[in-house]
């Protein structure tokens, strides 16, 4: 099953900028990513759609953080603002020495590949390779990892994450929840600083949903920098910290304890 030693290369903390720093995107010490005053419009008749507004947000190495909301309150849009996936319509987006809102496509993609491990509600799995394929094509396209320590890295992760046996199959002929555990593993190929998950249990029944949370939970615990929507509010009393967004802006942003306190009758 999954064992704590992850294998990191080295220290989120402790790891140099990605290239693009020269680019004004100093974060403030101590902070990993800062949002400032960020905004997405989505044109349409009327003026178009806001789907986030003026948001300010900052997290911090290693913390462990819950996005919640409201279908349609903009939390998907928030971890593209994250990823890059999107660019905010106003507003700036830091990530470790990066102004991320400034990256053309290119520079995005090979940015987005060292730094951040993306994983989502269907897996998006490539269904025509292996699972072990698909963690080695991560590892081929980024090329942080030394070309002769991938394939014993790709098998090291699926261990890690308890699938090791599943390696030579295709996604289709895994369960759900084996699927996630593979994307899981995929998206720390290329041992990024910053993981994010789009409703990584959403399609997950209870029993394997516990066993994903954990191991965000210990990503988290490994100095990963760890960022999860989810719907289920039972589920955020397990983050260090549960920002919840309404109508795209941040209602309420509180550590564990007040939130669990805050949740109680
Ligand atoms: N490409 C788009 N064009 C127009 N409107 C969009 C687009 N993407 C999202 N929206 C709108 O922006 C709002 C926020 O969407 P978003 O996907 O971020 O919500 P969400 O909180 O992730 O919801 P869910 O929990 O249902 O996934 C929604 O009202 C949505 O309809
Ligand atoms: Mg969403």
């Amino acid at each position: 099953m999954y064992q704590k030693q992850l294998p990191t290369t080295e220290p989120a903390s402790t790891r140099p900028a990605a290239p693009g720093s020269s680019n004004s995107g100093l974060t403030t010490p101590g902070r990993l990513i800062e949002l400032r005053q960020v905004s997405k419009t989505y044109p349409g008749a009327g003026g178009g759609f806001t789907a986030l507004s003026q948001v300010d947000l900052e997290f911090c190495a290693g913390e462990y953080v819950a996005i919640v909301g409201k279908s349609g309150s903009g939390k998907s849009t928030l971890l593209n603002m994250l990823t890059g996936i999107d660019h905010p319509s106003q507003g700036t987006v830091r990530i470790n020495g990066v102004a991320v809102h400034t990256l053309g496509e290119s520079a995005l993609a090979s940015w987005r590949g060292k730094n951040i491990g993306i994983v989502f509600q269907f897996f998006q799995l490539i269904p025509t390779l292996t699972v072990l394929e698909n963690l080695l094509l991560a590892m081929d396209f980024v090329k942080v990892i030394a070309r002769n320590e991938r394939q014993q890295r790709a098998e090291l992760l699926l261990q890690q994450v308890g699938i090791a046996q599943h390696g030579h199959k295709l996604p289709s002929a895994l369960s759900g929840g084996e699927q996630q555990r593979a994307a899981i593993a995929r998206a720390l190929a290329n041992d990024p600083p910053i993981v994010v998950a789009d409703e990584p249990t959403g399609n997950l029944d209870s029993q394997t949903t516990e066993v994903i949370q954990g191991l965000f939970k210990e990503l988290a615990d490994a100095g990963k920098t760890v960022i999860v929507v989810t719907h289920d509010r039972a589920a955020s009393a397990r983050f260090d910290r549960v920002v919840t967004l309404k109508d795209g802006a941040v209602e309420s942003d509180q550590p564990k304890a007040t939130a669990e306190s805050g949740a109680r009758p």
